[in-house]
């Protein structure tokens, strides 16, 4: 598995963009009912499946939804995040709840600072396309998963039209500067294999959202140009999310997947 690191320097600006951008999202994006209403997590915790003897560690948890509802079912459940203040947002949901079986830990998707085999379920929501690195990152979620055990990566995936794709990609990192790349479903699949893990099961699902909203819960340089490209997909679903205008809104949605896999006990032979 090849993955080069980028330079140093531009890590560790993208790290920058990430904390700052997620910093002032906190309180915005944990209160988003399309990700983290009960049917929302719910879909995530049953592809996941866990169970009452399970420990389970969530990457990039942001705001901590996923990690509050996998301890629900499970024995205990981590979250670990880059930005301090989703890790406050979560801390403080986990409180409201009454969970006690949670741990958080501010850290890097890149070096996760867990043992080989530490979980029994690795999951990872809504952040594949802020990583530079995203083999890095799975590799890392399968070396702290134990074999036989769960991981499971969701995100938005962009359109096999490479037009759309590039249109889709282009607007995020204008709506969110600290956007890397939407993968598409044969890409994120590609990861799997390249981890050695086998080919994963998929669920689809969409995330219903509007142009206007979605500007205003990130802090991009300039919003009215964002606003634009929306505009412009409009005739011919330019970005591959069934963009559409409904009175004076845009109305568009996130194509979503759930990937999930098991790591194989051994590995395969090469
Ligand atoms: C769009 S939010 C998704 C949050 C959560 N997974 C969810 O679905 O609600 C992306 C999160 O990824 C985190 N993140 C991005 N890059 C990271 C990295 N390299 N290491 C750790 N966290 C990272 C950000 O701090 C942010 O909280």
């Amino acid at each position: 598995m090849s993955n080069p690191d980028p330079a140093p320097d531009s890590a560790a600006v993208h790290d920058a963009l990430i904390r700052d951008q997620f910093t002032r999202q906190a309180g915005i994006f944990a209160s988003v009912p399309e990700l983290h209403s009960a049917e929302a997590l719910a879909l995530l915790v049953d592809a996941a499946h866990p169970g009452p003897d399970h420990t389970t560690l969530d990457i990039a948890c942001g705001p901590g939804s996923v990690v509050v509802a996998m301890a629900k079912r499970a024995r205990h459940a981590t979250g670990l995040d880059a930005t301090q203040a989703m890790l406050d947002q979560a801390r403080a949901l986990a409180e409201a709840e009454g969970r006690k079986n949670v741990t958080w830990a501010e850290g890097n998707v890149y070096a996760l600072p867990f043992q080989e085999q530490s979980f029994d379920i690795v999951t990872c929501r809504f952040a594949f396309h802020h990583f530079a690195r995203p083999l890095a990152a799975l590799a890392e979620m399968v070396r702290v998963c134990r074999p036989g055990g769960v991981v499971l990566v969701s995100d938005a995936v962009a359109s096999d039209d490479k037009a759309k794709a590039d249109a889709f990609n282009k607007m995020e990192r204008h709506r969110d500067p600290s956007t890397v790349e939407f993968l598409t479903l044969g890409a994120l699949c590609n990861l799997f294999a390249a981890a050695d893990l086998p080919v994963p099961a998929q669920k689809f699902f969409q995330v219903p959202d509007e142009a206007g909203t979605a500007v205003a819960r990130s802090f991009p340089d300039d919003a009215a140009a964002v606003l634009r490209l929306f505009e412009e997909a409009v005739p011919g679903d330019g970005m591959g999310l069934n963009t559409r205008r409904e009175g004076n809104k845009i109305l568009f949605a996130y194509p979503a997947v759930i990937l999930t896999a098991t790591k194989p006990v051994k590995p395969p032979a090469r």
